[in-house]
């Protein structure tokens, strides 16, 4: 898909990333702890198409290990490969910044997620029960974990 941009995530961003937030999460992050990311001055990037945010992946790095906290594509733009180019992009990145591996949580229900970081060769290594709120009470995560020793 042409009119690609992947650069990274500002505070000029913030009004459009909440927005797409609120449609694809059920449980979406606050504008803050997005302000906060970028505070501390996360890796995080954005995808423009055609010169609109339209998906965010916002990531940390810690000793060797990417933590990805958030991935998430506008739900008009799901479904065409946009994430992939995002995460693909991240997998270099972070490669280039001597990560080892990249880690995550995932809800257990999030089917088209767990899907997605399977495709993406991620694999299970754990579960933490009741890690995250529910309307209900909690649901548990699995961790995933994608190793990015064998990328060029
Ligand atoms: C998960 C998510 C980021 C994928 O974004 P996307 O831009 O639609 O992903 P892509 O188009 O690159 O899809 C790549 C692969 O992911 C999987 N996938 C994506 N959406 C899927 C769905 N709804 N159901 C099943 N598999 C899905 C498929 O394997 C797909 O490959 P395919 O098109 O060859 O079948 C998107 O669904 C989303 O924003 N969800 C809401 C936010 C979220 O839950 N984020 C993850 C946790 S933070």
């Amino acid at each position: 898909m042409s009119g690609i941009i992947i650069r990274p995530l500002e505070v000029v961003d913030l009004e459009s990333i909440t927005a797409i937030e609120q449609q694809a999460h059920d449980y979406p992050w606050k504008q803050s702890i997005h302000l906060s990311c970028i505070e501390q001055e996360y890796p995080s990037k954005v995808l423009e198409l055609s010169g609109q945010v339209v998906a965010y992946a916002v990531y940390n790095y810690l000793y060797d290990e990417c933590h990805l906290m958030n991935i998430t594509t506008r739900p008009d733009c799901q479904g065409k490969g946009l994430a992939t180019q995002l995460i693909h992009h991240m997998y270099q990145v972070a490669r280039q910044q001597g990560m080892q591996s990249i880690l995550l949580e995932v809800r257990e229900s999030n089917l088209p997620a767990i899907q997605f970081y399977v495709k993406e060769g991620f694999q299970e290594i754990g579960q933490r029960p009741g890690y995250y709120p529910t309307q209900e009470g909690r649901e548990g995560a699995l961790v995933m974990r994608k190793d990015l020793t064998s990328l060029p």
